[in-house]
């Protein structure tokens, strides 16, 4: 993915944080209902992405990437994670051009889903990564 980096510093100081709470049992087995249900066509019923996701297709596309330790989804805080889903990349990314796979969340799931989806998500990921996570939120929160 691209252009990320530059809108990645931190979320505007006014905008509601949404933290991942991939430690409530409640949450995450909300998480993972959202996930079957929405996310897992894509990006892998194991979190294990489409095949070359590094690789645009024909179309110009890229394929849904892992979000499992593999790919890169914990390399964005959790903030970010959240725009992502919501909005869409095109927006997060100020690419109003740029041709996604990737559907926009808003409208079709509430603000607790997504932060229950994206919680199911990071509670998959190892301990050490989950760890390397916390750290990034830490830096990116004011
Ligand atoms: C129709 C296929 C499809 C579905 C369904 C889908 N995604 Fe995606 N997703 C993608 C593609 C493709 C990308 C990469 C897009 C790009 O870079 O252009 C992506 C990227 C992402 C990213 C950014 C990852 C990163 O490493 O930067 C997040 C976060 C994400 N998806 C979350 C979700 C969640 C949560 C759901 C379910 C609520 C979901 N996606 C459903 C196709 C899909």
């Amino acid at each position: 993915m691209i252009a990320l980096a530059l809108v990645e510093p931190r979320p505007p100081a006014q905008t509601a944080t949404h933290r991942l709470q991939p430690g409530d049992a409640s949450v995450i087995a909300r998480g993972e209902r959202v996930y079957r249900t929405h996310c897992a066509a894509c990006h892998g019923a194991r979190l294990e992405g489409q095949p070359n996701w590094r690789e645009r297709g024909p179309d110009g596309r890229l394929p849904a990437p892992p979000h499992d330790a593999s790919g890169h989804t914990w390399h964005h805080p959790d903030e970010m994670l959240f725009k992502l889903t919501k909005y869409g990349l095109a927006k997060v990314a100020n690419m109003k051009d740029y041709a996604s796979a990737m559907p926009v969340y808003e409208g079709v799931l509430s603000d607790e889903e997504i932060v229950a989806v994206l919680s199911w998500i990071k509670a998959q990921w190892p301990a050490d990564v989950r760890e390397r996570h916390d750290q990034m939120n830490r830096q990116a929160r004011p």
